[in-house]
C-alpha cells in the first residue's frame, strides 16, 4: 500500500503476494450515499506465506467485510479511510472477500472515483481513483475479470453502464431498476468504468475486417446528439485505420463514449467504455473551430488505440506510464498525418513538443520518459511522458526502419497480449525481432534532459571533402549531474548552391543508413568526401531526434534551405530558425534602447513563401506565424523580460506587415474556402491562412472598425474567435473590441465551451490590466472554480498564455495565481497542480520578476494542508 506524499520508487518494484481473479461489483447509487458491494475472489501465489493482505483505500466509508461469506471478525482485520488490511486468511489458495464501503459521489469534488457531473454519475480511475470506490488491489499489474451490476432510480438513471457486455437488466421495487455489465477482457483497476443518468445517445455500426460486427454509441446531453457526428465519423475512421495500418482489430461487441462536462483531462481509454471531457466530442460549425475539430478527431482516435497500447498491453507499473502514452500518442499522430496533411502535422507536433515539453525538460520539473521516483503519479502525466515518450517511439521507427519497426511491434502484441508490461519488454521486442542491440537507444527513456548537438562545419574546395564536427551533450537535470551518451538519428541534407539535392556518399567517422547519421559516440568527424561546391547544410530533418542544434548558420544559408529544401518540415524550420534569430536580436535592441528593424532576408523570405501558391495553405500560414513569446524566451534562455520580448515581436511583426501588404491583401481577399463550412484539413488550412494575413494587416493598413463586420458575419467559430481574438488582442479596451466581446457574450451565454473561448481570449489580452480582467470574469455567472475547463480557460490560460499580462514586474500576478492554487487546491488537487506548472520556467525570468515568483511559490508551500499534488509541484519548483 503507497501512501499519498510518500515517495515510491521503481527499484522496490515487487508482484503482489495475491491475484484476483473475478471482480464482482455492485453498486447502489444515490448522490450521497452510495453503497458498493465488492466481491473478489483471489488465489495465494505460491511463496506469499502468510503475509497479510494489504488492499489501497482513499477517502472511504468502511461498511462490512466477509472473508469466505463468513462476516469477518474485527480482530483479523484494520481498517481506515486510507487502507484495509487482513490477517489470518484461509491457507487454501483460493478464497473469496466480500467489502461493503460508502462513498458519496455528490460530495467528489476531486473529480477521481465516482462521481456526478451535470447530475450524471461517472468514473475517472486513472491512476489510483479506483481505491476511492472500494478497497482493492489498485495497481495496474492485478488483471482480473470485471462483473458490474448497477442499480439506481429509473426516472434518475435510465441509463446504466459499465464494461464489456451488458448480460441482463430489469426492473427492482420502489422504481429502481438495475443492469448487469460483463467485461471478458482481464483487465487493471484502472480501466474500469461506470456511467449512470439520463443521457441522448448517438448510435451506428462497424464491421471489423475480419467481419465482427460492433455496435457504436456515443452519450451526450440531451439535444446535443447532432454535435456528436463529427466525433462518430473519427471513430469510424480510427478503427479502419488501426486494422490497416498496424492489423489492430476491435475486441468487443459494443463501443462506448460518454461525454462529461466536469472531466480533470483530456479523456479516458476505459474498456469499451471510455469517458470524455464533451470538449472533445462536440462539434458544430457554429460553435467548434477547425482546432477543436483536429482535437477530437486526435483524441477519439488516442483513445481507441489504447484499447490494444495500454488496455490490452497495459503497464506492470506506473513507472511504465510511457510504454502506453508514448506508443499511443506515436499512434494518433501518425493516424492524423495520414489523415491530414503530414508536414503540417509535423510543424505542429514540433511546436508543441518545444514549447511544453523543452521546457519541462529544462526546468525544476525535469524528468525522464521513464521516471525513477515519484511522489504523486498524477503528476506525471506530462509532456515528457506524453511528448517525448512519443519521439522516442518515432526515433526507434527512424533507427529501424518502418519495416524492422513493424515487424517488433507485431512480436510485441503477439509477445505481450494480456500483460502488464516494461519498457524493457517492449523494447526487447524490437531487438528480437531485428538483431539490433538497443540499450544505447534506451537511455532515451532513463535519462532526462534535451541533448544538444553542437555542430560546426569546413568545406574543402581543392579536396572537394566536408568535414562536419559534431559533439553530444546533455545539460545536467535536477538529480542527475552527469548524463550518458546517446544513441541519436540525425537525419541530414545537403544542398548545393544551385538548390540541388546532394547525394551523400563516401562518407566516414559515423554509421550513415539513408539520410540518418548514428551519432553514438560524444564526437564524430564525419568526412564527405567528392563535394563539388560548398554545400548547405539541413540538419534534424522531419525533426528526426528531440534535440537542441547549435550550429552557426548564416540567414542566407536558411533562406537557401527555405527555398529549397525538399523536406517540407524543414523548409518550415529553415524559415523559423530565421525567425527566431531575428527576434532574439530584436529582443537584444530593445533592452539596448535601440529601434528594431526587422532584416530583408527574412522579409523576402517570409513573404515568398506566404505568395508561393504551390504550398497548401496551411504550411503557408505556419511559415508566417512567427515563433511566440514564450518561443523566444526559452532560446533567449535567461533573464527574460516578457516585456522587451513582446516590444520586439511586434516590431518585427510591424515591419513585415508594412512590407507584405499587398501579399496579405491578396490572400485575404482571395483564399477563404467558398461554400458550406468543412472541418477538412484544407479547407482549415486556407482559414488559418487567411487569419494570419487578417492579423499582419491589423498592423498595416486595417483599422479595428474593419474587423468588426468581419467578425459579425462570419458562418463558422473558427473565423468568428479568430477575428475575435485579433481585435481582441490588437486593440485590447477599444470600442470594437469590447462591442464584439458583449455580443458574442450574448450570443454564447448559453453555451459554456464556447464561452470558455471568450474567457481565454480575455485571459491572454497581452495588457497589465488583464489581471483585473480575469479576476472580473471570476465573479461573472460564467465562471466557476468547480469545472476544470471554466478553471483552465480562464486562470490558465492568463497564467500559460499570457507572459506580459501575467508576469508583471510588480508580482501581483504571481500573488493572485498562489491564492487562486492554494483555494483550487482544497477542491481538486490535480488541477491546482497542473495549473501551478505554468510557473515552471520562472527561475529564467530576469531578477525583478524571479523573485517575485519565488515569494509567490513560497507562500504556496508554506501552506500545512496542501494536498501531495500540489505540494509535490511546489517543492520540485523550489528545489
Ligand atoms: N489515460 C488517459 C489518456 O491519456 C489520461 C489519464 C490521465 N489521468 C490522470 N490522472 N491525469 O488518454
Ligand atoms: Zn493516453
Amino acid at each position: 500500500m503507497s501512501r499519498p506524499g510518500q515517495e515510491v520508487r521503481l527499484e522496490d518494484y515487487k508482484p503482489t503476494d495475491f491475484e484476483i481473479e473475478t471482480v464482482d461489483l455492485t453498486f447502489r447509487l444515490t448522490p450521497s450515499r452510495t453503497i458498493v458491494t465488492n466481491r473478489i475472489a483471489l488465489r495465494r501465489r505460491s511463496g506469499g506465506g502468510n503475509a497479510p493482505l494489504i488492499l489501497d483505500g482513499d477517502d472511504l466509508t468502511f461498511v462490512d467485510l466477509k472473508i469466505d461469506d463468513r462476516t469477518a471478525d474485527s480482530s483479523r482485520f484494520s481498517v481506515s479511510p486510507s487502507g484495509l488490511e487482513i490477517r489470518d486468511l484461509p491457507e487454501t489458495e483460493f478464497f473469496t472477500l466480500e467489502i461493503v464501503t460508502e462513498i458519496a459521489p455528490a460530495d467528489n469534488t476531486k473529480l477521481m472515483g465516482l462521481y456526478r457531473s451535470n447530475g450524471i454519475y461517472c468514473t475517472q480511475c486513472e491512476a489510483e481513483g479506483f481505491r476511492r470506490i472500494t478497497y482493492f488491489l489498485d495497481r495496474p499489474d492485478v488483471l482480473a475479470i470485471y462483473t458490474t451490476r448497477i442499480e439506481a432510480p429509473i426516472k434518475e438513471a435510465p441509463l446504466l453502464l459499465s464494461n464489456g457486455n451488458l448480460k441482463e437488466r430489469g426492473p427492482l421495487s420502489e422504481g429502481w431498476h438495475y443492469a448487469i455489465w460483463h467485461d471478458p477482457h482481464p483487465k487493471p483497476s484502472y480501466l474500469f468504468a461506470l456511467v449512470a443518468g439520463d443521457l441522448a445517445v448517438v448510435r451506428d455500426d462497424f464491421t471489423t475486417a475480419s467481419g465482427k460486427p460492433v455496435k457504436l454509441e456515443i452519450y451526450v446531453e440531451h439535444g446535443k446528439e447532432a454535435r456528436a457526428a463529427y466525433a462518430m465519423d473519427a471513430l469510424k475512421r480510427s478503427m479502419r485505420w488501426d486494422e490497416e495500418r498496424f492489423g489492430r482489430e476491435y475486441d468487443l461487441s459494443v463501443f462506448m463514449i460518454v461525454a462529461v462536462s466536469d472531466f480533470n483531462m483530456g479523456a479516458m481509454e476505459n474498456k469499451g467504455l471510455n469517458v470524455f471531457n464533451d470538449k472533445y466530442v462536440l462539434a458544430d460549425p457554429e460553435t467548434a473551430t477547425d482546432t477543436d475539430y483536429a482535437n477530437i478527431e486526435a483524441i477519439i482516435a488516442h483513445e481507441y488505440f489504447h484499447n490494444w497500447t495500454g488496455n490490452r498491453i497495459t503497464c506492470r507499473d506506473w513507472f511504465q506510464l510511457c510504454l502506453k502514452e508514448g506508443l499511443t500518442v506515436y499512434r494518433d499522430h501518425e493516424f492524423s498525418a495520414d489523415t491530414r496533411s503530414r508536414p503540417v502535422k509535423r510543424i505542429a507536433e514540433v511546436r508543441l513538443l518545444k514549447a511544453h515539453q523543452f521546457p519541462e525538460d529544462s526546468g525544476p520539473l525535469a524528468h525522464p520518459v521513464r521516471p525513477k521516483r515519484y511522489q504523486e503519479i498524477n503528476n506525471f502525466y506530462t509532456a515528457t511522458v506524453y511528448e517525448k515518450g512519443s519521439e522516442v517511439v518515432r526515433m526507434l521507427a527512424t533507427i529501424l526502419g518502418a519495416e524492422a519497426f513493424k515487424s517488433g511491434l507485431d512480436l510485441y502484441f503477439e509477445r505481450h497480449d494480456g500483460d502488464a508490461a516494461t519498457i524493457e519488454d517492449f523494447l526487447t521486442c524490437f531487438e528480437d525481432a531485428t538483431g539490433t542491440d538497443l540499450s544505447q537507444f534506451s537511455v532515451w527513456y532513463h535519462q532526462a534532459g534535451t541533448p544538444v548537438l553542437t555542430i560546426g562545419s569546413r568545406f574543402d574546395a581543392s579536396g572537394r571533402t566536408l568535414t562536419v564536427d559534431i559533439e553530444q551533450s546533455v545539460p545536467p537535470t535536477p538529480g542527475e549531474d552527469r548524463k550518458k551518451l546517446m544513441h541519436i538519428p540525425l537525419r541530414m541534407g545537403l544542398f548545393d548552391p544551385d538548390g540541388g539535392e546532394i547525394r551523400m556518399r563516401d562518407v566516414s567517422g559515423i554509421d550513415i543508413s539513408g539520410d540518418v547519421l548514428h551519432i553514438t559516440d560524444r564526437n564524430h568527424t564525419v568526412v564527405f568526401q567528392n563535394v563539388q561546391a560548398r554545400p548547405t547544410l539541413s540538419l534534424n530533418r522531419s525533426f528526426s531526434a528531440p534535440v537542441n542544434i547549435r550550429y552557426e548558420q548564416s540567414s542566407s544559408d536558411l533562406a537557401h534551405l527555405a527555398r529549397y529544401e525538399t523536406d517540407t518540415y524543414s523548409r518550415w524550420q529553415a524559415l523559423n530558425d530565421l525567425a527566431t534569430r531575428e527576434l532574439i536580436a530584436a529582443t537584444g535592441a530593445t533592452l539596448g534602447g535601440e529601434t528594431v528593424q526587422c532584416s530583408n532576408a527574412l522579409i523576402d523570405a517570409l513573404l515568398s513563401t506566404v505568395s508561393d501558391a504551390r504550398l497548401e495553405p496551411a504550411l503557408r500560414s505556419q511559415a508566417i506565424t512567427l515563433p511566440g513569446e514564450a518561443d523566444i524566451a526559452r532560446e533567449i534562455g535567461t533573464d527574460i523580460d516578457p516585456d522587451a520580448i513582446f516590444a520586439a515581436r511586434s516590431a518585427v511583426s510591424d515591419d513585415i506587415a508594412r512590407h507584405g501588404r499587398d501579399a496579405f491583401e491578396s490572400v485575404v481577399e482571395n483564399i477563404l474556402p467558398g461554400g458550406r463550412y468543412s472541418p477538412d484539413a484544407e479547407s482549415a488550412g486556407q482559414r488559418a491562412l487567411y487569419l494570419s494575413a487578417l492579423n499582419y494587416l491589423t498592423r498595416a493598413a486595417l483599422p479595428p472598425d474593419a474587423l468588426l463586420p468581419i467578425f459579425r458575419s462570419a458562418d463558422n467559430m473558427t473565423i468568428m474567435s479568430g477575428v475575435l481574438g485579433i481585435l481582441v488582442h490588437r486593440f485590447p479596451g477599444s470600442a470594437g473590441a469590447e462591442t464584439a466581446l458583449a455580443e458574442f457574450e450574448l450570443r454564447f451565454r448559453d453555451n459554456p465551451l464556447v464561452i470558455d473561448k471568450w474567457l481565454a481570449i480575455q485571459a491572454t489580452i497581452p495588457d497589465p490590466g488583464t489581471l483585473e480582467r480575469v479576476m472580473r470574469l471570476m465573479g461573472t455567472r460564467h465562471f466557476s472554480i468547480e469545472n476544470p475547463n471554466r478553471v483552465r480557460a480562464l486562470i490558465g490560460s492568463f497564467a500559460a498564455g499570457n507572459p506580459t499580462g501575467f508576469n508583471l514586474p510588480d508580482g501581483t500576478a504571481y500573488e493572485f495565481l498562489a491564492e487562486q492554487i492554494i483555494g483550487l487546491d482544497k477542491r481538486n488537487p490535480q488541477v491546482a497542480a497542473r495549473v501551478l506548472t505554468a510557473m515552471r520556467s520562472w527561475k529564467s525570468l530576469e531578477p525583478i520578476r524571479r523573485d517575485k515568483a519565488r515569494a509567490a511559490l513560497a507562500v504556496i508551500a508554506q501552506q500545512s494542508d496542501l494536498s501531495p499534488d500540489v505540494r509535490d509541484i511546489t517543492d520540485r519548483m523550489l528545489g
